[in-house]
């Protein structure tokens, strides 16, 4: 899609990268984050508003240090360094950076020593948050002084000609406290933006391009019941009406009660036009006796394709796949790409639009889920079915370690249930981005009445997090915790231990397999 107003983000790989986009994208401002790798044409094509280079875990001087090429500097952009982005600017426009006696980490004053655009209405003394072992010790020619710090004399400058600033703290993090009014100054003081880019337009001008891209021609979607293919299956409706096909594949993986409630919501609010399957009998026994997390994705992911292509055959003149991709999907940056390994295969649908010869419509592309889910209100999709915690698309599957079978499936969906209809009644689903019960491959002893029992573990798990990449385990109350627990034991045959998983991500991940 193209954008009146672009803040491009450049990486060098610092944790807080996609921070600084979401910073931006607050303001209703589009951004969007590149590599360090980029090239001027590319810069030129994209014809960024402004741009903002990210900070980095590296020094400067290091001859493995990400770098930039110099025309990009001199695009004649307003230009916002931080941290690492300040002090390449400053070595590019030969200044001097050199390592700090002491690494400034944490909390520091910003101390205003110059009228500056960047730091209007800001309050003189404030607190910001550092994270840098070099420092500015001499400024390029052309910048001025605009703050300092205890331990950095040249803690944020300006060349009011070259239209370029930067600063040696974090503004994109809670902890700098007049971090968003920089922010904000950068992009409607400095860049000149307008801040119209909201759920509402993104709304309006995504119905009319799908509309002139799509014409009259058939498109079908994979609907998951989750949240982003559904917003997206609305929004495509929106623009095309009942050219426009969804289908539903029941797994036979899905929590309790799942697959009717999701139909229900189709047919009754949502009004989609939808094929509903009930395939579980396939999946199960293909995935009897597998045991490894990745060749269960697998035959499922396949199982699904198959499933998928052969129904979709069925309607002729189908030349687009509509598909709820996410942008912490597609981010071509440093930080997020880098030299990862694979953890897991997500992607369950992956190689459909290949195989089917399928143009793909990718509404999302460019959102993060809470962006995806502002895009559901705006479309007037039920409050309670935007705030569904994710689900992947394996489902139950990745959720019973070891072997998967109707028995295990049963126990659960019914502990599952007891423990997400206690979060709700308890009124805390909405801090927790995902919440959801773990059958362990294991049995242990316990006593019931008067006899021993020899039963499965069940893991309950609940996490905090923004966008899924990292993760808090939520820390609940004990009474809940105790209650819960009384509850499965009692109720769900099967379980007679539970316990709560208390790991981060990383370095564990969300879902156990
Ligand atoms: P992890 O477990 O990698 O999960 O920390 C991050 C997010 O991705 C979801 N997830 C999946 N989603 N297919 C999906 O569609 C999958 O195979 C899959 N595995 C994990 C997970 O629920 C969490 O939201």
């Amino acid at each position: 899609m193209q954008h009146k107003e672009n803040i491009l983000i450049i990486d060098f790989g610092s944790q807080y990268t996609q921070l600084i986009t979401r910073r931006v994208r607050e303001a209703n401002v589009y951004s969007e984050i590149h590599s360090h790798k980029i090239s001027f044409q590319e810069v030129k094509n994209i014809n960024p508003t402004g741009i903002i280079l990210s900070g980095g875990p590296m020094s400067v001087y290091d001859p493995s240090a990400p770098d930039i090429n110099l025309d990009i500097l001199k695009i004649n952009v307003p230009i916002l360094g931080i941290c690492y982005g300040l002090q390449l600017l400053c070595k590019k426009f030969g200044g001097k950076v050199e390592p700090a006696e002491d690494r400034e980490y944490g909390k520091a004053v910003l101390n205003l020593v110059d009228e500056s655009k960047l730091f209007k209405s800001v309050t003189n003394n404030s607190k910001v948050w550092m994270s840098h072992g070099d420092y500015l010790t001499e400024l390029p020619e052309g910048f001025k002084i605009i703050g300092k710090s205890d331990h950095s004399p040249i803690c944020a400058i300006e060349n009011t000609e070259k239209n370029i600033y930067g600063v040696q703290f974090h503004p994109e993090v809670a902890h700098t406290e007049e971090g968003k009014k920089i922010i904000d100054n950068f992009l409607f003081n400095i860049c000149n933006c307008k801040g119209d880019w909201t759920s509402e337009n993104f709304v309006e001008n995504s119905i009319n391009e799908i509309k002139n891209r799509v014409g009259t021609a058939k498109v079908i979607c994979a609907l998951s019941g989750g949240v982003d293919s559904t917003v997206a299956a609305v929004l495509v409706k929106k623009a095309i009406g009942k050219n426009l096909t969804c289908i539903h594949i029941d797994t036979g993986l899905m929590r309790k009660n799942e697959s009717a409630e999701i139909k229900k919501v189709f047919d009754e609010k949502l009004n989609l036009n939808h094929i509903h399957i009930d395939a579980s009998e396939i999946f199960l026994s293909r995935l009897k006796n597998v045991s490894d997390p990745e060749k269960k994705r697998k035959i499922i992911g396949n199982t699904f394709i198959e499933i998928f292509e052969e129904e979709a055959k069925k309607i002729k003149g189908v030349e687009y796949l509509v598909q709820g991709t996410l942008y912490p999907d597609v981010i071509e940056s440093v930080s997020v790409k880098g030299a990862s390994v694979t953890i897991k295969t997500h992607h369950n649908v992956g190689g459909l639009p290949e195989k089917m010869n399928l143009k793909l419509i990718e509404p999302f592309r460019e959102l993060f889920k809470d962006e995806v889910r502002n895009v559901g209100r705006q479309l007037n999709i039920p409050e309670e079915f935007i705030q569904r915690h994710p689900f992947p698309g394996p489902g139950l599957a990745v959720r019973i370690l070891g072997s998967v079978d109707k028995e295990k499936l049963e126990i659960l969906r019914d502990a599952d249930d007891i423990f997400i209809t206690s979060i709700k009644e308890a009124g805390i689903y909405d801090k927790i981005w995902q919440a959801f019960a773990v059958l362990l491959p294991v049995q242990s002893v316990g006593v019931m009445g008067d006899a021993r029992t020899y039963e499965f573990v069940l893991a309950l798990r609940a996490v905090t997090s923004v966008d899924g990449m990292t993760a808090n385990w939520y820390s609940f109350e004990p009474d809940f915790l105790s209650d819960v627990s009384n509850k499965i034991i009692n109720k769900v045959r099967g379980i007679n231990r539970v316990v709560y998983d208390i790991s981060s991500k990383p370095p564990a991940t969300i879902e156990w397999e």
